[in-house]
């Protein structure tokens, strides 16, 4: 291994990193990037990278973008810092509400902004258990999540995240989260089961788990459309039909964290609009600043408002929210980005562009290492496997999705490994026709190289 450079042994002398190993990284040292410009980002000696995870599901319009850079600089001069705490308010935090009304797939009658997915997942599970209380509900709190759904790293948030590694040696999850099984057909239908035998079976487990528990105890239900870092999952067709008919049924909130779906990813507005169902809330973030700037918010169905004004009026006090709620910078880039969207058609876009992401992420299934190439709209996921025809994976210790984003990064592409040697790409929406090609053909070496690299290590 060659010696770290300078500002790399700075590096891993100073900084924790998020979802790294922290063994590997002192060895390897991280890639530092410097700046970026449309699609492309680059590191610290001038090497040029398509950043092919939009940084973290969220770059949806790219970088460098003059509008939302004017977006912020102004809304800085003009006033750089303002709350919403105890009655203040300021004209962004409103507008942007004003426009998340009008955008949201479910009916909505206010907005709450925090400033990550896991606070908006966190205040949804805050506001659900003090709705419930507010209605002389008490007992009705449990939230149901799903295996390998992720919903974030805060407590509760950690808590609906249905990974191991999220919740080993943390001492989560906490009481009152359940999880239920994952629509992934490749890994758990059973032998024979067609998707929508499947689907119907995943409806009956949820339905089973709330009777089990005691329907006046089960409060709330949170999904991603398609489940992200769990490993890029799409369900089938029917699945949140059948879902949404059981949450219905025994009065179960219904939460759909569109974290990374929401705003076009998947080829339509929201992705609830893209797999058929209505929540009565949902989480978003990421693209809604398309990265310029932390926020996000949760939206508050009119029922579940009018539990909060009588619990204002019994407390004195609806007492939740961050600092940064609202932020007026991150929402004055919120405003413009959104006005991106519609003046450029970015949804309509990505519909467009979809076909050719999803047959070139679905030739790459024939690729010896490939057990399974999915995605929809424009984010996909490969999982990579020992053997393609047992579906056997390979040793978690061996890294092998870690060894392919190695390589690719080598290739000019940056991508991201998940649990269970899955790879996502989920690339900025503006990407354009000819760059979908260069992705998948960097991508193509780096699997070919890992093949090659498992060969020699005789993990294949
Ligand atoms: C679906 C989903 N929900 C929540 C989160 C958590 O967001 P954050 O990292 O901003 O807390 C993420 C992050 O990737 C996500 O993908």
């Amino acid at each position: 291994m060659p010696p770290l450079s300078n500002v790399a042994a700075r590096d891993v002398e100073t900084l924790v990193h998020p979802y790294a190993n922290l063994v590997a990284l002192r060895e390897h040292g991280p890639l530092v990037l410097e700046h970026g410009n449309g699609i492309f980002v680059y590191d610290n000696e001038g090497r040029p990278y398509i950043e092919g995870m939009a940084g973290l599901w969220c770059a949806a319009l790219g970088y460098g973008n003059e509008e939302l850079i004017e977006a912020a600089t102004a809304q800085m001069r003009k006033l750089s810092f303002a709350h919403l705490f105890t009655g203040l308010s300021h004209d962004p935090a409103i507008e942007l509400a004003e426009r998340i009304k009008e955008l949201a797939p479910v009916p909505t009658s206010k907005v709450f902004f925090c400033s990550s997915g896991s606070e908006a997942n966190d205040t949804q599970v805050k506001l659900v258990w003090y709705m419930n209380n507010a209605l002389g509900r008490p007992r009705k709190k449990k939230i149901i999540s799903r295996m390998r759904a992720y919903h974030g790293v805060t407590v509760a948030a950690a808590s609906l995240t249905g990974l191991v590694n999220n919740h080993r040696d943390f001492d989560l999850p906490i009481a009152g989260i359940l999880h239920t099984g994952c629509p992934h057909h490749y890994r758990y239908a059973q032998d024979g089961e067609t998707d929508v035998e499947f689907a119907i079976r995943l409806g009956r487990e949820l339905e089973d788990l709330i009777l089990s528990e005691d329907a006046e105890t089960v409060a709330a239900f949170i999904a991603e459309p398609v489940m992200g870092a769990g490993g890029v999952i799409v369900p089938p067709k029917t699945y949140f039909p059948q879902i949404a008919q059981v949450c219905r049924k025994y009065d179960v909130y219904m939460i759909s964290d569109e974290v990374i779906c929401g705003f076009g990813r998947l080829g339509a507005p929201f992705g609830c609009n893209a797999l058929g169902y209505e929540p009565h809330s949902i989480s978003i973030a990421k693209a809604l600043t398309s990265g310029y700037a932390p926020l996000s918010a949760v939206t508050v169905p009119q029922s579940m408002y009018d539990a909060l004004l009588e619990d204002s009026r019994k407390i004195g006090i609806f007492a939740h929210g961050f600092t940064y709620s609202g932020h007026p910078v991150s929402a004055a880039i919120a405003i413009k980005a959104l006005e991106i969207y519609a003046r450029d058609r970015i949804v309509e876009q990505a519909a467009r562009k979809a076909p050719q992401f999803q047959a070139r992420l679905a030739a790459l299934a024939d690729h010896p290492l490939v057990g399974e190439a999915r995605g929809l709209g424009l984010v996909g996921g490969i999982e990579l496997v020992a053997d393609k025809r047992s579906k056997r994976s390979f040793e978690p210790k061996a890294g092998v999705a870690a060894q392919a984003v190695r390589f690719a990064q080598q290739e000019g592409l940056i991508i991201r490994y998940l649990a269970g040697d899955v790879i996502s790409i989920c690339p900025p929406l503006i990407i354009a026709p000819g760059e979908i090609d260069e992705l998948f053909a960097r991508l193509a070496r780096a699997l070919d190289r890992t093949l090659s690299w498992t060969r020699a290590q005789r993990l294949a």
